[in-house]
């Protein structure tokens, strides 16, 4: 049989890397680097853009690269590319080594609704306002479920009404841990952006303050922290949203790349199903509230990370996109003489 001669064009990589950028990541930190050599799209963490004190162990980085390396290969097979994906190919040293390489290995259609998964890359963002109250129906949350399973992960949603008051209770004992750390509340700011020209970090077009009425049964990560402590309002319409947790069965590097990938897949099948999502990180941000999370869960797995969804409110406008960094910056091409 005739070697493939499918080659990977500088455009093809460019919009791979386009859509990998409008990936969730931690603060809005985008922790990516790309690389093009030959038919390989390489991609490496940035640890210049490490967020430590809320994510010591770089699992965050880590997950947030994996929902951006999910993006690309989306993108690329929406494209008609078949593509091989090999993670760590050299090692876990975050600061040489490559998290991935997607291998453009011939052409193949996409498979049946990879090309729609794909358009739902530029509407996702994270939706911390108040969700409608409607339920999410059963099949919404098998599709889910199979999002997570299908990149080598678990989803459980939260139902029970004890797991649930403890997960509101591990979230408030987190919130309270991270927000009288004077680390924390830095790191935070320095990633805060009040700048409508700012490349990166989080906007205040994308938090809801803390001085609006809000009153939910999980504490939302709160950006705001140029308020007081208590300021918040009573509302007696509280939000009951669904909680899902996102796990795997290994907590290292491999395992993060995975939870991440699984993310952000799970998140591109929300969108396409018309849901919103905000993730509820605090509680596994903290060493020791997450292993409590862990017996509160059933003591399986490794929780990667905790979820809000539901139906946005209809009458909401659209969010506006959070800023990125130009995909120019972030793609190097190796030219082979
Ligand atoms: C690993 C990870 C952890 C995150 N943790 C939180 C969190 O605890 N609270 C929150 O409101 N948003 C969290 N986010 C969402 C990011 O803040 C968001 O993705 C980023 O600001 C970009 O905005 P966008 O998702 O709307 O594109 C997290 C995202 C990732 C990938």
């Amino acid at each position: 049989m005739a070697a493939s001669t499918t080659t990977l064009t500088i455009e093809q990589a460019r919009t791979a890397v386009e859509a990998a950028i409008l990936a969730p990541s931690i603060h809005n930190s985008q922790p990516w680097r790309w690389r093009l050599d030959g038919d390989c799209l390489d991609l490496f963490a940035d640890l210049t853009r490490a967020v430590p004190v809320v994510d010591p162990h770089r699992r965050q980085m880590v997950m947030s690269c994996g929902a951006a390396l999910f993006n690309a290969w989306l993108t690329l097979r929406a494209a008609g590319l078949e593509v091989q994906v090999d993670e760590l190919p050299d090692g876990t040293d975050l600061a040489t080594d490559r998290l991935a390489t997607l291998r453009v290995v011939g052409q193949c259609p996409p498979a049946q609704g990879d090309a729609e998964l794909a358009t739902a890359i530029n509407r996702r963002h994270t939706d911390r306002r108040p969700f409608d109250q409607a339920d999410l129906p059963d099949e919404v949350l098998h599709g889910l479920r199979r999002a997570a399973e299908s990149e080598g992960c678990w989803l459980a949603p939260v139902v029970r009404t004890e797991t649930r008051v403890e997960l509101s209770v591990l979230l408030a004992r987190a919130d309270w841990v991270e927000t009288h750390d004077p680390d924390y509340r830095a790191e935070l700011m320095a990633w805060s952006r009040t700048d409508p020209n700012a490349l990166d970090g989080v906007p205040r077009s994308a938090v809801v303050g803390s001085d609006e009425p809000r009153q939910s049964e999980f504490p939302l990560r709160d950006f705001d922290i140029v308020g007081e402590a208590g300021q918040r309002l009573r509302d007696p319409q509280v939000e009951r949203p669904g909680v899902l947790v996102l796990g795997s069965d290994g907590d290292d590097t491999a395992a993060w790349l995975h939870a991440g990938r699984a993310l952000g897949r799970l998140l591109l099948v929300a969108t396409a199903a018309g849901l919103a999502a905000s993730p509820l990180g605090q509680a596994i941000d903290v060493d020791a509230t997450r292993a409590l999370l862990r017996e509160a869960t059933g003591g399986i797995g490794q929780a990667q990370m905790i979820l809000r969804v539901g139906y946005p409110d209809p009458a909401a406008p659209t969010l506006p996109q959070t800023p990125r960094r130009p995909a120019c910056d972030l793609l190097e091409v190796v030219h082979h003489a």
